[in-house]
């Protein structure tokens, strides 16, 4: 009877080890962070950026990107569900396409951070972390209206391309540009020769630079090839922006009109420098990814995180608390100090 007591006190002990270590190996620090697609520089840099952060504050990380599709994104979120994550870091392929999966997520208790672009439809967020997209917009629109000294009238050609509908921000960034264009389009001194000037006629799926270009040269060949001249290009970031210099290197030989970007990618960065792009808003996507990882571990720690938008961003449940980082005007003459001095880029790569 004594040796049967204990043996059953050394199985219940082993059992009870076994239960400890399979708890320490799901790790309550452990972040699912899912990225959009690794076409684009900036998710590279975000998603390394991300790793590197949550890593050195001792998390275990599943780093995924989903290839701009949105199944893969669904079942990326899955798996990471599945496999035990505390928290979701996600940046959206379509904001409005994850209310199952992330139902499941809070079934299972797990914290959602939308990281840079809003999801919505779900009460399942329970922050949003990312850059003032209506400032970025509003730069931009700033430059054109300054660039071309508007306040003092004349009469300018201007277009207008924005980026993916499926994305909450884009809207942002067309609403921020358009505030400070708008007037001076109903006062007559701008003026949009193809008339395209609604958010859905002036989108680009995908935020495309292949569909941006093909829009653009099919605009130039029906308004511009007679000489028409093209003052302001309004793009509101660096992949559409890509586009529309392409078309305008392929179908406008007229005086280069100036062009407006965003996020600084080291190809665009490139095309500021050679005078091809005129100025990009620079997001930095290390304070982002800084102020995500605070946020998670606050949420994990039970602590409320810091925010500083509580008005701005309702994804059709109610108001998503948020944290904005500031975005900065970047052009030809500050992108040595903001981008190499600071150590986001080595001079090399913008060679
Ligand atoms: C981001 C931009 C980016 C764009 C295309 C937006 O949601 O805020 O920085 O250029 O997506 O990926």
């Amino acid at each position: 009877m004594k040796k049967l007591i204990t043996v059953l006190l050394v199985v219940a002990l082993l059992f009870s080890m076994a239960a400890c270590a399979g708890a320490g190996a799901k790790n309550d620090k452990y972040v699912g962070i899912s990225m959009p697609t690794q076409d684009l520089q900036r998710w590279n840099q975000d998603g390394a950026n991300m790793k590197e952060k949550f890593e050195a504050a001792g998390f275990k990380v599943d780093l995924q990107y989903a290839n701009n599709e949105v199944a893969t994104q669904v079942s990326q979120i899955e798996n990471m569900i599945s496999e035990g994550v505390k928290v979701l870091v996600i940046a959206a392929i379509d904001g409005k396409t994850l209310t199952q999966v992330l139902g499941t997520a809070k079934d299972a208790k797990i914290a959602v951070i939308a990281y840079d672009r809003l999801i919505m439809d779900t009460d399942a967020v329970s922050y949003y972390c990312t850059f003032d997209n209506l400032k970025v917009g509003t730069i931009q629109g700033q430059y054109i209206k300054d660039q071309l000294k508007l306040d003092e009238g004349g009469s300018y050609n201007i277009e207008l391309t924005t980026g993916d509908p499926a994305d909450n921000n884009a809207p942002f960034f067309f609403k921020g540009a358009m505030d400070v264009l708008q007037p001076y389009i109903d006062s007559g001194v701008l003026k949009v020769p193809s008339g395209q000037v609604k958010f859905e006629e002036v989108a680009t799926p995908d935020w495309s630079t292949e569909k941006s270009q093909a829009r653009m040269e099919a605009i130039l060949a029906s308004f511009y090839a007679d000489g028409t001249q093209l003052d302001a290009c309004l793009c509101s970031n660096d992949s559409t922006a890509k586009g529309v210099t392409n078309a305008l290197a392929s179908s406008y030989t007229g005086k280069y009109p100036i062009v407006t970007g965003q996020d600084c990618d080291i190809a665009n960065t490139k095309d500021m420098i050679a005078g091809k792009q005129s100025m990009s808003v620079f997001k930095d996507t290390r304070t982002l990814a800084a102020q995500t990882v605070t946020m998670a571990s606050d949420i994990l720690a039970g602590k409320t995180p810091e925010v500083n938008d509580t008005t701005t961003y309702d994804n059709g449940t109610g108001i998503i608390p948020t944290f904005l980082c500031s975005p900065v005007f970047a052009d030809v003459n500050n992108y040595k100090e903001l981008l190499i001095d600071s150590g986001y880029y080595t001079e090399d790569k913008l060679k």
